[in-house]
């Protein structure tokens, strides 16, 4: 599928097009699976900010198969994953059936089937290093609740379903109703709104609740969680669907030694990207990984697409490609 440039608008096409459309790389992957990430439904908004140049092959996600490989590295028929770097957004994603990139960006994968992979996709591998940024930081079950907020999205469910498999007790904060089943059953203890509640000021410094959280909405919600994290807590804080601006102070920071810690899964060195994905298929592995999974073909990715973009949209969307167009 690519996305072109029309008159005032961006169309996603279905296009055959011969091997020299492919970018440079080492890599030649069979595209099995990409998924469903906020930056796609970027990618196909005009001026949403995330791609170069059009025409491109969205999908910031790609798993499946090396057909040829220049790097000694990889070899035919190894199973891997490559997103991040310019992948989707300046280089073709994996919306098609094939996809060809530097071997720098690609990571075999051991221990998860391709789709599984997809099923995390760029959204589970953030919240797996939102939830290694807190451990590092020393953070124990025994410290108390930790917060997630856009608790049904991508990065919201994949944390909840980590951090519970951890043994944290879990506070999921979320904007839809009736999402509590779907939250308690990936392990959250309790579901709570959105945060602040509507009509309700954002304090400096409000009563203390979380030993720590991870928020994928910034904005107003980030102001809040800063505010009543507990003294010497974190937060790991990676994206801003509700918003660049955050409207806080120094307060949590001086006098209650909050650390705010920046995630980005985009430039992550590879070697870290390789081990990251190595804990996915261990210890950080979510344990109920089908429950927030949903499987849809490639023609219908751009309507999960403007889901996820008017925020209807809930946990993880696996795009299938191979044999789907
Ligand atoms: N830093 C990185 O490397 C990185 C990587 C991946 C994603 N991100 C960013 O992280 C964010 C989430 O990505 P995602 O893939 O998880 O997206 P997603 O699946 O669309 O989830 C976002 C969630 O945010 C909540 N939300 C939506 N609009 C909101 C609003 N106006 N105010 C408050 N909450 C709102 C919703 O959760 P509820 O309905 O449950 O409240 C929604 O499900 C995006 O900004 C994305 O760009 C950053």
């Amino acid at each position: 599928m690519v996305a072109r440039e029309t008159d005032g608008g961006i169309e996603l096409v279905r296009e055959e097009v011969g091997e020299d459309f492919l970018m440079p790389g080492e890599v030649t992957i069979k595209v099995h699976f990409s998924s469903a990430n906020y930056k796609d439904g970027l990618a196909i908004t005009p001026r949403g900010g995330v791609v170069r140049n059009y025409p491109l092959v969205p999908g910031i996600d790609i798993t499946g198969e090396v057909v040829s490989s220049e790097d000694p590295e990889f070899a035919p028929g190894d199973l891997v994953i490559a997103h991040g770097y310019d992948i989707g957004t300046a280089h073709h994603g994996g919306f098609a059936e094939y996809a060809r990139v530097p071997a720098g960006w690609v990571v075999k994968l051991d221990g998860l089937t391709p789709r599984e992979a997809a099923a995390l996709g760029t959204a589970g591998f953030t919240a797996a290093l939102s939830v290694q940024a807190l451990l590092d930081r020393g953070l124990t079950p025994s410290d108390g609740p930790v917060l997630v907020t856009g608790a049904t999205g991508g990065v919201g469910t994949v944390a909840v379903d980590i951090l519970s498999g951890l043994g944290y007790e879990v506070v999921a904060s979320t904007g839809k109703i009736g999402a509590g089943e779907l939250l308690a059953a990936l392990g959250a203890h309790s579901v709570i709104g959105r945060l602040p509640a509507e009509g309700e000021k954002v304090r400096p410094l409000n009563k203390a609740q979380w030993a720590a959280g991870v928020d994928s909405v910034g904005g107003q919600s980030l102001a809040h969680i800063l505010s009543t994290v507990k003294y010497g807590g974190a937060v790991a804080v990676s994206g801003l669907t509700g918003g660049p601006e955050v409207p806080t102070t120094v307060l949590p920071f001086i006098l209650r030694g909050v650390s705010l810690l920046g995630i980005d899964s985009v430039q992550l060195p590879i070697g870290a990207r390789r081990e990251l994905w190595a804990r996915l298929a261990k210890d950080l592995k979510p344990q109920h990984l089908s429950l927030l999974e949903n499987y849809v073909p490639i023609t219908e990715a751009e309507s999960v697409l403007h889901s996820i973009l008017d925020g209807t949209h809930s946990g993880r969307t696996v795009i299938g490609v191979a044999g789907e167009f």
